[in-house]
């Protein structure tokens, strides 16, 4: 039993394995949060709920707007006298903004119900279990159900709302976040990811003053630039220390994460779609389903938040049959050709890769229309002959009998000006009546809210996909959205647009992987702008970044692989000089870099050099030996490259101790420095270890805390793995 109800002191206890969350009613039925934080015996605390403080002698014991003030709410809402940051604003037909909730009753299940029309995590009756408590505002009678699910084994509760006009009136939800940790502050700081194209999910940390610190997208896309998740950490918190809150967004469009450090020094952390362009009717009758947050608490520093997130991502998000499977090492002929391909190109490309021992060739953009570079034809998802001459399932028929698999690029939500599509349907394009809308790399974005523009974009997928035997898709959205104007919807639905069009996303590539269960698909934004775990549910990779710069990569991979599993890690092998930032970086560091994911190239392989060409077929055959540790593992990071650091270092250790796998990388030579030793992780202490491919035989015990000696390097940006095995 993870949930227990205590009826005598109306408190909820969810237990996973290490964590315990708490929440109480008050005596009127407000819901508060009491605890979140290691595993306690038995609830109680009920005294966290402060219904007894008042600010001063002079101020009435309970008095309302005091109180609410104080009260530490599960779920706030606006307009009655909270000034923190509320999480519901509704606003009703006299033009109103007020909404007071009140729990009614409350329902614990095994088992954990999907949310309709979005992605959302499950688990069978005997991992999960689930709370829904019913509350109700009885002014405009709205019901508001706040669910709560506890995956023991991980360390995991997810929350979300729903929200259900009972009454008569025409309401407008004009807020519905999806969660909120209201908590005393201990000194917190905020761990956050930020960046921008080719340089996604940075990891920054910053002390969290008083006032609001917001995270957020307003893009139409969980975007490059920040990202939709936060951690609060106690000041100590390291890679094994400290302790730190998650809160991770299951979704994939405009988001908002905020910290607020109140008058009275308590932390409000809320998180949900943002509120900025958003306005949702809901007539009487309707409901309103709002996104899932991921809650992760560690007591044991960000490995171990690490460790839940991966471990629940894998079993609890990914639906793909691709999680644990080999997936085939592509080749991706963006960077090897650009535009500039045809049949022939293609074959030789194939040809060259198989004697290399590469799987699955897949054709980039280009391949469609008139498109020879990319100003065109977005939308005109027809084979461009004079490119194709022979026709797709001739190619791919070609590609197979060479021995690869086919795989195939789209961009499914874009139409180009310039193209048969836009000249048909320009009410298609998203834009403001009477205003020209804004392009971006030359293309305007299909309004996916509406039925009809989703099923002609899905069917030209379809289509492609029905007329040949085609393993892997690369779902790719090049632009982000602007000029929020559609055709399809009268004055009163334009500000829901930007959430409807994520949930026609959603509808789309549920359609896809339902028709194409045995697909590969792996989802992209101009890199890494849509990597959330939204996404996760539909395409068990996600392609991280179109910087592939061994050392740019470093960075990039190290703030993704601190939420997500390495497996979702789209990570290619590219020629050098880099084409973003022209680093000239070694071939054999750029596969190490490239195995802490998907693993695969992005390059003509008919022209790299020789001796590049000649290493394909070593890393190739280094994938097939640690793919399945680097897929199940657990990943440690041991060492971040800094100036005064001039190296990064990663282990993936098996979880029951029998073998790691330890990536060191010299960013920067550094003159004259002494040895380096690096603590492994996840090792058993009793056990000895041979480094494979000498005799040299450790204690764990020594390796773990004694720390192994990395060989001296000469050179930037070199690299050694170092694979251990227990004896
Ligand atoms: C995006 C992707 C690239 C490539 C190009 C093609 O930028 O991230 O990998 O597919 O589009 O236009």
């Amino acid at each position: 039993m993870s949930i227990q109800f205590d009826e005598k002191q109306k408190i909820f206890k969810l237990d996973t394995d290490g964590t315990t969350y708490m929440i109480g009613l008050s005596p009127e039925g407000y819901v508060g949060h009491i605890y979140y934080g290691k595993r306690l015996r038995s609830p109680g605390g009920k005294y966290c709920l402060r219904m007894e403080e008042t600010p001063s002698p002079s101020v009435k014991k309970r008095e309302k707007s005091s109180f609410l003030d104080r009260f530490p709410m599960e779920y706030p809402t606006g307009g009655i006298g909270d000034y923190r940051e509320s999480c519901l604003n509704v606003r009703n037909e006299q033009g109103c903004m007020g909404c007071e909730i009140f729990y009614k009753s409350h329902t614990i299940e095994k088992g954990k119900p999907a949310l309709e029309g979005l992605p959302a995590s499950f688990g069978t009756e005997e991992q999960v279990e689930t709370l829904e408590l019913l509350c109700v505002d009885p002014v405009p009678q709205i019901e508001v159900i706040l669910s709560y699910s506890v995956f023991a084994k991980e360390d995991v509760i997810t929350r979300s709302v729903k929200i259900i006009n009972q009454g008569q009136q025409q309401l407008r939800l004009e807020k519905v976040y999806s969660a909120c940790l209201d908590m005393d502050n201990m000194d917190f700081e905020m761990l956050s990811l930020c960046g921008s194209w080719a340089r996604e999910r940075h990891i920054q940390r910053e002390k969290i003053n008083y006032g609001k610190r917001v995270i957020s997208s307003a893009k139409g896309e969980s975007s490059h630039q920040e990202h939709p998740f936060m951690a609060l950490l106690t000041p100590e918190t390291t890679q094994d220390k400290g302790e730190v809150y998650g809160m991770h967004f299951v979704y994939s469009g405009n988001f908002t994460a905020q910290a607020e450090r109140t008058q009275f020094d308590r932390i409000r952390a809320v998180m949900g779609v943002s509120s900025e362009e958003f306005c949702w009717k809901l007539a009487p009758g309707e409901s309103f389903q709002a996104p899932e947050v991921v809650l992760v608490y560690s007591a044991e520093g960000l490995d171990k938040m690490t460790h839940s997130l991966h471990d629940f991502y894998r079993e609890h998000m990914i639906r793909s049959q691709y999680k644990y499977k080999k997936r085939p090492i592509l080749i991706n002929n963006w960077e090897a050709t650009y535009f500039d391909f045809d049949t022939d190109k293609l074959l030789d490309i194939a040809r060259e890769a198989k004697k290399n021992g590469i799987e699955m060739l897949v054709m980039d953009d280009g391949w469609f229309g008139k498109r020879n570079c990319d100003d065109s034809s977005l939308g005109d998802w027809y084979v461009n002959e004079e490119k194709l001459t022979t026709g797709l399932p001739d190619l791919v028929k070609r590609v197979n009998e060479i021995g690869l698999e086919f795989g195939i690029w789209f961009e499914p939500e874009m139409i180009s000006p310039d193209s048969e599509l836009y000249r048909a349907h320009p009410d298609w394009a998203f834009c403001i009546r009477g205003r020209e809308a804004t392009q971006s790399r030359a293309q305007y974005v299909l309004d996916l809210t509406r039925q009809e523009v989703r099923d002609y974009a899905y069917e030209c997928v379809a289509k492609i996909l029905r007329s040949a035997p085609i393993s892997y898709v690369k779902w790719d959205m090049n632009r982000q959205l602007s000029d929020m104007g559609s055709f399809g919807w009268g004055e009163e639905r334009q500000q829901e647009l930007f959430h409807r069009y994520v949930l026609g996303l959603y509808e789309m590539q549920e359609r896809l992987v339902t028709e194409f269960p045995d697909l590969l698909l792996e989802n992209c934004s101009s890199g890494g702008g849509r990597f959330d775990p939204g996404m996760l549910y539909y395409s068990p990779q996600i392609w991280c970044s179109d910087n592939t710069d061994a050392v740019e990569r470093l960075r990039i991979q190290e703030g993704t692989a601190l939420l997500y599993p390495l497996s979702s890690i789209g990570a290619h092998v590219s020629d050098c000089p880099n084409h973003i930032v022209g680093r000239v970086t070694t071939f054999e560091t750029r596969g190490h870099v490239a195995l802490a994911g998907t693993f695969g190239y992005e390059l003509d392989i008919t022209k790299i050099q020789e001796e590049d060409r000649n290493q394909i077929p070593q890393q190739t055959e280094l994938y097939h030996k640690y793919r399945e540790l680097t897929q199940r593992g657990d990943y440690y990071r041991i060492s971040s490259w800094t100036d005064s650091k001039p190296y990064d270092c990663w282990e993936i250790a098996a979880k029951d101790g029998s073998e790691a796998l330890v990536t060191f990388v010299q960013v920067r030579a550094v003159p004259n420095m002494p040895g380096r030793n690096i603590r492994l992780k996840g090792l058993e202490a009793e056990a000895e270890y041979r480094l494979e491919g000498t005799e040299e035989i450790y204690q764990g015990e020594e390796l773990m805390y004694c720390g192994f000696p990395v060989k001296q390097m000469q050179g930037d940006a070199v690299s050694c793995l170092y694979h251990f095995v227990r004896l």
